[in-house]
């Protein structure tokens, strides 16, 4: 059973240009930078009234958002995030369902202090699915 959307999550090369141009083009309300060592990025969230849309910037060369910005240099969506009941009834579900879970399959620690799980692109319509235990 999926939940509601979490966050959008887009790739940006800068994210300090990137929330300039959201803030000054948009007027969206924006929260400070947090580091996240253990997922490789830099991350700040734009508030909308429904959820949020998260930036995302690879702290280096390591992170899976370089990779993924080596193909779209100006940045781009990179993840859909939504809350699930029990992320490991979902994970579970997946895989007998023959989808593949990034990482090994063991939930990791995300940016909103959740356990969450990504979902392969290629076993779900082309798109990084990210699950977060509600
Ligand atoms: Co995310």
């Amino acid at each position: 059973m999926i939940g509601s959307i979490n966050h959008i999550a887009i790739a940006v090369p800068d994210i300090r240009a990137a929330m300039a141009q959201w803030q000054a083009r948009t007027g969206a309300e924006i929260s400070n930078i947090q580091t996240l060592p253990e997922h490789g990025v830099y991350v700040a969230f734009i508030r909308a009234e429904n959820g949020k849309v998260e930036l995302l910037e690879p702290i280096d060369d390591s992170s899976p958002i370089a990779k993924f910005l080596e193909k779209n240099p100006d940045g781009g969506m990179h993840h859909i995030c939504f809350d699930v009941a029990d992320l490991i009834a979902s994970r579970d579900r997946l895989i007998a369902e023959g989808g593949r879970v990034l990482g090994g399959g063991e939930p990791r620690i995300g940016a909103h202090g959740k356990p969450v799980i990504f979902i392969h692109p290629k076993d779900l319509t082309g798109t990084l699915i990210e699950l977060q235990q509600a």
